[in-house]
C-alpha cells in the first residue's frame, strides 16, 4: 500500500463547515429537499449569472435531466447529437439510454474540448439537433468559435461544466453558454455538497421540465401560476392535485443539507477559484514547457481540480506514475481518456480513435490540486515529474 503523502483530491468541506452544519442540525430543520434548497438554486445562479438553476443528487444526474428534457421538448428535429471524446462516461450515458443516436468528436489539441474542424464536418454530415460540449478540467473552450458554429448550424448545445466550475472565459462563467449547463458537487470537485449537482438554464420552459423531471414528473416544484395552469388544463381536482404526474419522471433530488452545505460553499469559491488558479499556473511555469498541457486562451480563467499533463509516449507515463507512487503522490488517467476506447462506447458503435483523444488516453495523467495544497508542494510535485521524465 502508497503511503500517500498527497492526495489527488482533498475535500472543501472543512471543520467549520460541519460544525455550522451540526448547529443547524440541532436546531430540528426540515432535511429532504425545502427552502434551503431553492435558497442555494437561488445564490447559485446569482453567482453563475443565469435565471434558473435545479439542485439534484450528482452531475451524472444533471446530464440525465439536461438530455431528458431536451429529449421532451419538442424542440427537437432530430435525436443526432455530437459526443466529446474526452469528458466522462455520464457526459455520454444519457444519450444512450435516451435514444439518441451519438457520434463522437475527436478533442481540440489546445484545449482538449470539443475539436472545431471536427466538430464542423460531423455537423455538415449529420446536421444534428444537439451538441454535447464538455468544458475540460476548469480550461475553458473556445467559445467565440463554438457560437459561431452554434449560429451558423442552428443546434441546442448541452454543456457538461461539472468539473470547471469557476472556470471563465471574457468574463462568462463556464456552464452559462449552454441551453442547459450541468455541474457536479461530489468530493474533490471545485466545490463539494458531498454528493451533488446542478443544471442551470436561461430557458424557462427547460427549467419548467428540469423542475419536474427532478420529482416524479408532478408540477408542485413549478411557480404557483404554472402549477395551476396546468392543474386547470387536466381539470383535476383538489384531492388529486399533488399527486398527478404529467411525465414519466425520476427522482434525483438532493436534500437541504447538500443546500445548506453548498450555501457555505459558494459563499468561499471565489477563494477557493483563486487558490486553484494558482496552483494550476505554478506548475503551468514548471512543467508547461517539458509536457503537452491544456491552453488557457486570452481571457480565460482557469479553474482546475487536478492538473492534467501528457507525457511523450506511455513508456514515459509509466515512468512518471512510478516515480509519482514512490514518493507517495496520488495520480490516474486524465479524465477517462478517450471515451471511444471505452466498452460502453465500442461495443455498441465499434472503437473511435483519434490522434489527440488517443494521445490523451495512452499518455495522460493528473497531478493534486486542491486549495490546501501550497506553492511548495506544487514545486515538490512538479520536481518529481521533471526528474522521472529525465529517465
Ligand atoms: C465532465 C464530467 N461530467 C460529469 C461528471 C459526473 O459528476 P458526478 O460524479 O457528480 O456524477 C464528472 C465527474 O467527475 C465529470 O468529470
Amino acid at each position: 500500500m502508497m503511503n500517500v503523502k498527497y492526495h489527488l483530491a482533498e475535500d472543501t468541506i472543512d471543520n467549520q463547515d460541519i460544525n455550522s452544519l451540526i448547529e443547524w442540525l440541532k436546531g430540528g430543520p426540515r432535511l429532504t429537499k425545502s427552502r434551503l434548497t431553492v435558497e442555494f438554486e437561488k445564490k447559485w445562479g446569482e453567482w453563475l449569472g443565469l435565471p434558473y438553476s435545479v439542485f439534484c443528487n450528482s452531475g451524472s444526474s444533471a446530464n440525465l435531466l439536461m438530455y431528458y428534457v431536451l429529449s421532451i421538448s419538442g424542440r427537437l428535429k432530430n435525436k443526432k447529437v455530437i459526443v466529446p471524446s474526452v469528458g466522462w462516461v455520464t457526459s455520454i450515458a444519457p444519450a444512450i439510454q435516451f435514444g439518441f443516436e451519438p457520434v463522437m468528436c475527436e478533442a481540440d489539441k489546445d484545449t482538449f474540448g470539443l475539436d472545431l474542424d471536427h466538430l464542423e464536418t460531423l455537423l455538415k454530415k449529420h446536421n444534428p439537433s444537439t451538441v454535447f460540449m464538455v468544458q475540460v478540467l476548469g480550461v475553458p473552450h473556445k467559445m467565440k468559435e463554438l457560437m459561431a458554429l452554434r449560429q451558423k448550424y442552428g443546434f441546442f448545445l448541452l454543456e457538461d461544466a461539472c468539473a470547471a466550475i469557476g472556470a471563465s472565459i471574457d468574463g462568462k462563467k463556464a456552464g452559462s453558454f449552454g441551453d442547459m449547463g450541468s455541474f457536479s458537487f461530489y468530493f474533490g470537485h471545485q466545490m463539494s455538497t458531498i454528493e451533488g449537482g446542478m443544471v442551470s438554464t436561461p430557458d424557462k420552459q427547460f427549467r419548467d421540465l428540469l423542475l419536474m423531471m427532478r420529482s416524479h414528473g408532478w408540477s408542485k416544484d413549478l411557480d404557483r401560476e404554472d402549477h395551476e395552469a396546468l392543474v386547470k388544463k387536466y381539470g383535476i381536482d383538489d384531492f388529486h392535485t399533488p399527486f398527478v404526474f404529467y411525465e414519466p419522471g425520476f427522482n434525483v433530488r438532493n436534500t437541504d443539507l447538500g443546500a445548506f452545505l453548498g450555501l457555505r460553499q459558494v459563499a468561499k469559491l471565489d477563494w477557493i477559484i483563486s487558490r486553484r488558479q494558482e496552483n494550476h499556473a505554478l506548475y503551468k511555469k514548471h512543467l508547461g514547457d517539458k509536457f503537452t498541457i491544456q491552453k488557457a486562451l486570452p481571457g480565460a480563467v482557469v479553474c482546475s481540480i487536478s492538473f492534467g499533463a501528457l507525457a511523450k509516449d506511455t513508456e514515459e507515463r509509466r515512468r512518471i506514475v512510478k516515480a509519482l507512487e514512490n514518493n507517495g503522490i496520488e495520480t490516474r488517467i486524465f479524465s477517462a481518456g478517450n471515451l471511444g476506447l471505452h466498452p460502453f462506447w465500442y461495443n455498441r458503435y465499434g472503437k473511435a480513435s483519434f490522434p489527440m483523444a488517443d494521445r490523451i488516453h495512452h499518455c495522460g495523467f493528473f497531478l493534486p490540486n486542491n486549495p490546501s495544497l501550497r506553492p511548495q508542494d506544487v514545486d515538490a510535485i512538479s520536481g518529481v515529474v521533471l526528474d522521472a521524465a529525465k529517465g
